[in-house]
C-alpha cells in the first residue's frame, strides 16, 4: 500500500512513455504521493534533441498515468529548485544515471536531499528501453510534414540559439541531419538545415541570381525532404513577384519547410557576399511590406514563418535604414528579422543589434555571420540573435577538396596519390544503409 502521508518526486521528460515509465511510476507510488517533475521543451533542448512532442501534450498524457498525482514542470536539467521547493521525502530514478552526462545533475539531488533528510530511490534500469534508443527508431521512420513544419517555432521557443546549416542535395542534407560533436559534458547538433540559393545555383552551375526557378529549388527540396527530417529554412531570395509570393509560401508549407527567408531587394539580385562591388538595388519599404502581409494572409498553417531579410548594411544605407525597415517588416507581419552584414567585424552588427533591443515589437532575430565569422556563438545570444545560418560552409568546404583530388590525378598520372584524402569505396557504400 501506498504510504499517503509521503511525497515523492520523478522527474522525466516522458516524450516517448514506454513500460520503464510506468515501471519508475510503480515503484514511486510504493513510496508515498507521486510528483512528476516533466522537463520542459527548454530543459530537454538544454541537452539533448527537442521532444517529438511539445510540453502541454506530454503533461496531458503523464497526468494520466495511473499512480501519478500531478505534473510540474522542471524547467532546468538541474532538480535542485524543484526539489528546494516541494522538499519531497523521495527521489526515484533509474539507476542509469550514475554515470554519464547525468552525473552530475544526480550528485546534486543527493546533496539537496540530505538538507531534509530526504532519499533518493534506484531502481534498476529496464534493459533495452531507452527513449534514446526509441528516439533513433523514431527517426529512422521519418517524419510528417505537419511535425517537422511546426518544429522550427518550437526550437527558436526552446533554445538558446537554433544552429542551422547549409544543404545543397541529399548527401549535404544528411550531413546536417546526422553530424554530432561529444566531448566530455558537451554534445552539440545542428538544429535545422539552410536551403541556401547561393549553393544550390552553385552545385547546379549556375549564378546566384534568382536564375533557378521554383521548380528547379523544389527539386532540392525534394531530394533533402526524403532522407532528413530536421526543420528546413527556404532562402526565397526576394521572394518574387507578390503573386508568386503567396503560391510560394503554401506550396512549402504543404511539403512541411518550416520558415521563408526574403529579402528587400529588386531588379537582378546579386548575392550580398559582393557587397557592393555589385549594384545592390533595396526594395521600396512599402513594397516589402505588402509582400509580407500577402505571405502572411496565404499561409495555411499557423507555424510556418516569413522571416524578412534587411540588406540596407549590405547597400551602405546605414542602422538607421535597417532599424526603420525592420520595424515596419514586423509591422507588416514578419516572424522573425534576419540582419545581414558582410563586414568582417562585428561593428555594424552590435549597433543594430543595441537599437533593435529598443524597438517596442520584436521579433526573433537571425544572424548569417559568414564574413564576421570570428563570432561564437556565445556571443551572438549576447547580441540577441536567436537563429544563427551558416549559409554556405558545406559547399565551401567541399569545393576545395574535389579539385585538390581532380588536380592530384592529373599531376601523378594515376590516384594513389590522392587516396588518402578520399573515403574508402568500403565506407562510402555503407553511408547509405540499403
Ligand atoms: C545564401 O546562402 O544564398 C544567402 C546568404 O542568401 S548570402 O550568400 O550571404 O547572401
Ligand atoms: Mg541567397
Amino acid at each position: 500500500m501506498p504510504n499517503s502521508n509521503k511525497t515523492v518526486y520523478v522527474g522525466m521528460s516522458a516524450d516517448l512513455i514506454h513500460p520503464g515509465h510506468i515501471n519508475i511510476i510503480d515503484i514511486a507510488r510504493g513510496y508515498g504521493e507521486v510528483t512528476v517533475g516533466l522537463l520542459t521543451d527548454s530543459a530537454i533542448a538544454s541537452y539533448k534533441r527537442l521532444p517529438s512532442l511539445p510540453f502541454e501534450h506530454r503533461k496531458t498524457i503523464v497526468e494520466n498515468v495511473k499512480g501519478v498525482s500531478r505534473v510540474v514542470a522542471q524547467e532546468t536539467l538541474d532538480y535542485v529548485p524543484n526539489l528546494k521547493r516541494l522538499k519531497p521525502d523521495f527521489v526515484v530514478h533509474g539507476d542509469d544515471w550514475k554515470t554519464g552526462p547525468q552525473k552530475q545533475t544526480r550528485d546534486q539531488v543527493i546533496e539537496i536531499l540530505r538538507q531534509w533528510g530526504g532519499e533518493l530511490i534506484e531502481p534498476k534500469y529496464t534493459e533495452g528501453l531507452s527513449s534514446t534508443a526509441l528516439n533513433k527508431a523514431v527517426k529512422e521512420v521519418g517524419t510528417t510534414p505537419g511535425a517537422r513544419l511546426g518544429r522550427l517555432r518550437r526550437l527558436v521557443a526552446a533554445k538558446p540559439i537554433v544552429r542551422v546549416l547549409e544543404a545543397h542535395n541529399a548527401l549535404s542534407g544528411l550531413i546536417v541531419e546526422h553530424s554530432s560533436y561529444h566531448e566530455n559534458d558537451h554534445s552539440a547538433e545542428f538544429d535545422a538545415i539552410w536551403l541556401s540559393s547561393l549553393t544550390d545555383s552553385t552545385a547546379k552551375g549556375r549564378p546566384d541570381t534568382e536564375y533557378i526557378d521554383r521548380t528547379s529549388r523544389a527539386q532540392t527540396i525534394n531530394e533533402i525532404l526524403d532522407v532528413t527530417t530536421k526543420p528546413i529554412i527556404y532562402d526565397g531570395d526576394t521572394g518574387g513577384a507578390t503573386e508568386h509570393f503567396t503560391k510560394t509560401v503554401c506550396s512549402l508549407e504543404r511539403v512541411g519547410v518550416s520558415a521563408i527567408i526574403i529579402e528587400d531587394k529588386q531588379g537582378l539580385k546579386q548575392n550580398s557576399l559582393y557587397g557592393i562591388e555589385r549594384e545592390q538595388v533595396l526594395e521600396e519599404k512599402e513594397v516589402m511590406c505588402r509582400k509580407i502581409h500577402a505571405g502572411k494572409q496565404a499561409q495555411v498553417t499557423e507555424d510556418f514563418m516569413i522571416i524578412a531579410r534587411l540588406e540596407s548594411l549590405i547597400a551602405k544605407q546605414g542602422v538607421d535604414d535597417a532599424i526603420e525597415r525592420a520595424q515596419a517588416y514586423i509591422e507588416a507581419g514578419a516572424d522573425a528579422v534576419m540582419i545581414h552584414s558582410c563586414e568582417s567585424t562585428t561593428t555594424e552588427i552590435t549597433e543594430f543589434c543595441q537599437r533593435y533591443e529598443e524597438l517596442t515589437i520584436k521579433v526573433p532575430l537571425v544572424a548569417v555571420p559568414t564574413s564576421y565569422n570570428q563570432i561564437y556563438e556565445s556571443e551572438l545570444i549576447e547580441l540577441g540573435f536567436s537563429v544563427v545560418i551558416y549559409a554556405n560552409h558545406l559547399l565551401r568546404s567541399a569545393y576545395p577538396a574535389m579539385l585538390n583530388t581532380a588536380e592530384s590525378i592529373l599531376k601523378h598520372g594515376r590516384s594513389a596519390e590522392a587516396e588518402s584524402r578520399c573515403i574508402s569505396a568500403k565506407e562510402i557504400l555503407g553511408l547509405i544503409k540499403d
